[in-house]
């Protein structure tokens, strides 16, 4: 069997294009425009090009994006000073506060201190919370990004077997609470798990999510499953050589082991184009259902969860 490709690149597109709809009628009909402001402290050469990719797609949208780039020495009071006028300023319906902080600032505290309704991230304990007991809540983007596929693959998930590798706050434990409400048999699997490639094999849908590359080969596949690869890892290339500037060549690959998945899977989702484009496009869908929340406004239909 060779594995139907999910293209998440394209997929992306189309959410971004309902994004924009939204955002259009927003402003026609009721002069708003969703705002979605980004916190960087520090210089992580990653989050900064993260923070530059999540400002482009704003634009292209039609979101305003309003970026804070705070010093790495920035102090725990200054950022909950920064939060506090964002929490309160009414232009501001989304807010992201990037994440890894620099280590003397408490991660869970500052994302604490934003207001749930304008936590995109979905990572604030009462979001946590709402969720977890199967309320309407705001959704974690890549696990949302991973059930929009879903559902846009399979249509009705229930009954179905799906096994979450990895029990991380950001996409293992959501994911699973996510999949439990589509009525999934849900296993979450983790490091201590015993024989995971058996609790694997039993599963219709798998959703990788551990950050170790090529970890999942096909052997561990159901024939017929579907394969969610969350992992974005860069490893050495298969070529030999060095970039101009001397470093070693390098590509990126997931969680799975692509090739031999794809020979065995019913569906599978690639590194890179697979759920990487749907997160962004998940925190700018994020932030028009704040935006039409906070307005009192029908939520867009197809962008929630
Ligand atoms: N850093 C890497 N991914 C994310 C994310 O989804 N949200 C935030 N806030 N920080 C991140």
């Amino acid at each position: 069997m060779t594995a139907t490709i999910i293209d998440g690149k394209a997929f992306a597109a189309t959410v971004r294009d309902k994004v924009a709809g939204h955002v259009a009628r927003l402003k026609e009909e009721h002069g708003i425009t969703p705002g979605l402001a980004v916190v960087l402290v520090g210089e992580d050469p990653a989050s900064q090009v993260y923070v530059r990719s999540k400002g482009k797609m704003c634009a292209e949208v039609g979101i305003a994006s309003f970026e804070h780039r705070l010093a790495e020495d920035t102090s725990e009071d200054a950022l909950f000073d920064l939060i506090d006028r964002l929490n309160n300023d009414p232009a501001v319906h989304g807010i992201l506060v990037q994440l890894p902080l620099p280590g003397h600032l408490n991660e869970d505290l500052v994302i604490n201190g934003i207001t749930p309704s304008k936590d995109v991230d979905g990572f604030h304990i009462f979001n946590v919370g709402l969720l977890g007991t199967g309320q309407k809540s705001m959704v974690p983007c890549t696990p949302l990004g991973c059930l929009m596929m879903l559902r846009d693959h399979h249509g009705d998930l229930s009954g179905m077997d799906a096994v979450v590798i990895g029990r991380s706050n950001i996409v293992g434990k959501p994911m699973a609470q996510l999949l439990l409400g589509e009525s999934c048999t849900v296993t979450i699997a983790h490091s201590r798990t015993r024989d995971l490639p058996a609790v694997v094999r039993r599963a219709d849908i798998v959703v990788a999510a551990v950050g170790r590359p090529q970890m999942v080969p096909g052997e561990w596949i159901k024939p017929g499953a579907t394969v969610i690869d969350v992992g974005i890892n860069r490893i050495e290339a298969r070529e030999k050589g060095v970039n101009e500037d001397g470093s070693a060549k390098t590509r990126l690959v997931g969680d799975c082991d692509f090739d031999s998945c794809a020979a065995v899977a019913g569906a599978i989702t690639p590194v890179p184009g697979g759920v990487g484009p749907m997160t962004i496009a998940c925190l700018l869908a994020n932030t028009v259902t704040a935006c039409c929340r906070a307005n009192g406004l029908p939520e867009p239909e197809g962008l929630t969860a």
